[in-house]
């Protein structure tokens, strides 16, 4: 595979930068093969840090291999004294006192939890995304964290998989823009403040798009997919200066992304000029040998690092086989060596060497964690992911007095599930339950039943999968608070372990018996505002058939029940755009905007059958890419393109506020490229403008393309632009209609 990628920005290399060089040299000198080895090699957490040393089984073992020096990082360590207790054995205790780099996964807040990352990227809104992450960051760093596992960036469109609630939806442009921002938000200016941390791209590359959805599964995907929509978010954390990635557990086109030279040695270290490291996924290393791609883990060693895999996450492959391996010279010495001082490196970058314990200030963890600054990010971000998706007779916003409110659902007064999955970092019922969050409001009188259970998402391992609760017993008090209720706020979906790593579905609609509950209480009380909280787009047909109301408020984090009531009540404006489609039926999925034509796209006459379509299902899915509700209502209007002397395009719109109340609008363009080989999909985004109008005023929202955004990358990953006649679609989603034309 050949790509060549433009756009990247490679800086020369500095005065500090070339004395870390120097440095590096001097410290590899000093080094053994197996000192090396032992920077590559990662393990996580093994007994209580400020316990006594264990001594018998593994934890013993990998102790010993830390004082020897065969560590050179740590993750699921967290908190200063955790943190200081283990960095002080590998300073004091390992005859070179190399510092280690702690990883944690940092995914979306760290003690105080910040919205899923599929509800950021519903804002839109990359200064606040780029806040949430530094945010994340100034907490973790507090509490001993140096190295986040994020971004994940994996662009997927395919709601069944768990892990579409960890990255930025379907497409690659919105998907780059929010990677770019969350990297430059964990990493800040300068790596080596003690309040930024490094950033971990992942999962080079290809992982969001496993067959039917389901977890760890193979990834089989043509060129045309891997360079235009999976490659470009990584190339943006590249451009944005990211220092590490992590590759990941599946098969791409049968090569395992750990074993891929072609992905991590071909196209990120030399095509991109990468000089930051690979970190494997969790025991990836050693899952080649189920994958049958190696005959047992030393051979699975000598694949991942002849690859481009630097640093071995928990499979024990580098630490055990490395050194034989260059013994019996099967493995050339100067791999190990480029590893290790991309690891050193990142390590000299973030100050360790000249401060190991910069991290480890107590006083600056106490007044730092969960301060009211970070809270208040936290509730800005939240405010900003939630996504209206119907609104019928502006039944929203609520007053704020004088309503009987029934509050209905298990998720209504959970605590928990708002934080989402990877919270590890916080508090179990630390989250403000939208229950709280409506009784913040003192006006109307507010009424709660919890209707149905709700399984936290425990597998049944008897079934091999998650049983939902099928208890109906509190159904009739639902009923009860429904009919005595002016409007009745369900909060239905998923719990927060519902979505996530190994979380995958078949069905998308709501799990258990939520969905008889919402049909049970519709039958008494029709004013329903259904409030969803889940990690992944669900099939809500009946929803949006029947009820007034709908609001997706994702899984918002820390302050979700204060964010969610805000809308609620309309000090807060919605303002989020769907990242990724919602489907009508499973049978849909994938399902995405960007689709290709066919030989047949559109009912060429009534009756016909033979063209692109389902017998029993439309095509469009329910709610499209982009879409999204205000309390006001924009118009988009005059439509202008002209090419300026310099060879861009400059496109514009006029974009007016015609409700009563101020708004915002995610203002999105799109393209259409009608004639390429190979062809181009149906649209594309190309750029969007997040603006805020006053009623009855309007703006010119103004758009440069540059002949390059015109283009595409090739199946050599060669960025092409072909002349030719284009579409420009402007409005506030992907069925956008308000066209000019340009031409190249
Ligand atoms: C996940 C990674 C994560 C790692 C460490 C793996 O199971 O795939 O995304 O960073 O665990 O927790």
């Amino acid at each position: 595979m050949a790509l060549c990628f433009l756009g990247l920005i490679t800086c020369a290399p500095n005065q500090t930068e070339t004395s870390i060089e120097q440095r590096i040299d001097v410290l590899l000198s000093q080094m053994t093969l197996e000192e090396k080895i032992g920077q590559m090699n990662q393990y996580s957490g093994f007994w209580d840090a400020t316990g006594p040393a264990p001594k018998v089984g593994s934890a013993a073992q990998q102790y010993e291999q830390l004082k020897k020096g065969h560590v050179g990082s740590m993750l699921n360590i967290r908190g200063v004294e955790n943190v200081r207790a283990i960095q002080q054995i590998a300073v004091e205790e390992t005859r070179l006192g190399i510092p280690l780099i702690f990883g944690f996964d940092v995914i979306h807040g760290f003690k105080t939890i910040s919205p899923i990352p599929l509800a950021e990227a519903a804002s839109w809104d990359l200064k606040a995304i780029e806040t949430s992450a530094r945010m994340a960051a100034l907490e973790a760093s507090a509490s001993g964290i140096n190295w986040t596992f994020a971004p994940m960036v994996d662009v997927s469109r395919d709601a069944r998989w768990g892990r579409v609630m960890e990255g930025a939806g379907e497409d690659p442009y919105l998907g780059s823009k929010v990677a770019f921002a969350r990297v430059k938000g964990f990493q800040g200016d300068d790596l080596s403040s003690p309040k930024t941390i490094a950033a971990c791209a992942k999962h080079f590359a290809g992982y969001g798009f496993p067959e039917s959805g389901k977890e760890y599964n193979t990834v089989d995907i043509g060129t045309q997919t891997l360079n235009n929509i999976v490659l470009p978010p990584f190339l943006a954390t590249v451009n944005a200066g990211v220092r590490t990635l992590m590759n990941s557990f599946s098969q791409v086109n049968g090569i395992p992304s750990t074993g891929s030279k072609a992905l991590q040695r071909d196209v990120l270290k030399t095509q991109w000029n990468f000089d930051g490291f690979v970190v494997s996924d969790w025991g990836s290393i050693k899952e080649m040998v189920n994958h049958g791609y190696a005959k047992d883990s030393k051979m699975a060693a000598k694949i991942a690092l002849q690859a481009g895999s630097d640093m071995d996450m928990q499979s024990l492959a580098y630490v055990t086989h490395l050194a034989d391996l260059v013994r019996s010279g099967e493995v050339n010495e100067a791999l190990i060596e480029d590893a290790t001082r991309r690891i050193l490196r990142v390590k000299f970058e973030l100050g360790l060497f000249d401060d190991p314990y910069k991290y480890c200030d107590p006083i600056r963890e106490k007044t730092t964690v969960g301060n009211t600054k970070i809270q208040q990010a936290s509730l800005d971000i939240a405010k900003k992911s939630i996504v209206l998706l119907k609104n019928d007779k502006q039944l929203l916003p609520l007053p704020k007095q004088g309503l009987t409110i029934g509050v209905i659902g298990a998720l209504a007064s959970d605590k928990t599930s708002p934080l989402g999955n990877w919270c590890f970092a916080a508090d179990d019922g630390s989250a403000v339950s939208v229950l709280e969050g409506m009784k913040s409001y003192p006006g109307n009188t507010i009424l709660y039943a919890k209707g149905a259970d709700l399984n936290l998402g425990e597998i049944q391992f008897a079934q091999e999968m998650i049983i939902n609760s099928d208890n109906k017993s509190d159904f009739p008090k639902a009923l009860e608070v429904a009919k005595q209720s002016d409007v009745v706020i369900m909060v239905l979906g998923e719990h927060g372990y519902q979505s996530g790593e190994g979380r995958s579905r078949t069905d998308l609609g709501l799990p258990g018996v939520q969905q008889d509950l919402l049909e049970a209480v519709y039958q008494v009380n029709k004013t329903i505002v259904l409030v969803l909280n889940n990690g992944r787009p669900l099939v809500l047909n009946w929803a949006d058939q029947h009820l007034p109301a709908i609001v997706e408020a994702w899984q918002l984090g820390s302050q979700s029940g204060h964010a969610l009531a805000q809308v609620i009540y309309g000090d807060y404006n919605p303002s989020g755009k769907l990242p990724m489609s919602f489907p009508r039926s499973v049978g849909q999925v994938p399902i995405y905007y960007n689709h290709k034509s066919s030989g047949r796209p559109s009912l060429p006459a009534p009756g016909e059958v033979f063209w692109t379509h389902y017998q029993d299902e439309k095509n469009s899915p329910l709610y499209p890419f982009g879409y999204g509700l205000s309390y006001t209502t924009f118009e988009y209007y005059n439509i202008e393109a002209h090419r300026e002397t310099d060879g861009n395009f400059s496109v514009s719109v006029e974009v007016k506020n015609t409700g009563d109340v101020s708004g915002k609008e995610v203002v999105q363009l799109y393209l259409k490229d009608h004639v390429a080989r190979p062809t181009r999909p149906v649209k594309e985004l190309k750029g969007f403008e997040l603006i805020e109008l006053l009623p009855n005023t309007s703006i010119r929202v103004q758009f440069t393309l540059t002949e390059q955004e015109l283009g595409f990358y090739d199946d050599h990953g060669t960025l092409t632009v072909q002349p030719g006649e284009f579409t420009i679609y402007i409005g506030g989603d992907s069925t956008a209609n308000l066209t000019t034309t340009i031409e190249l």
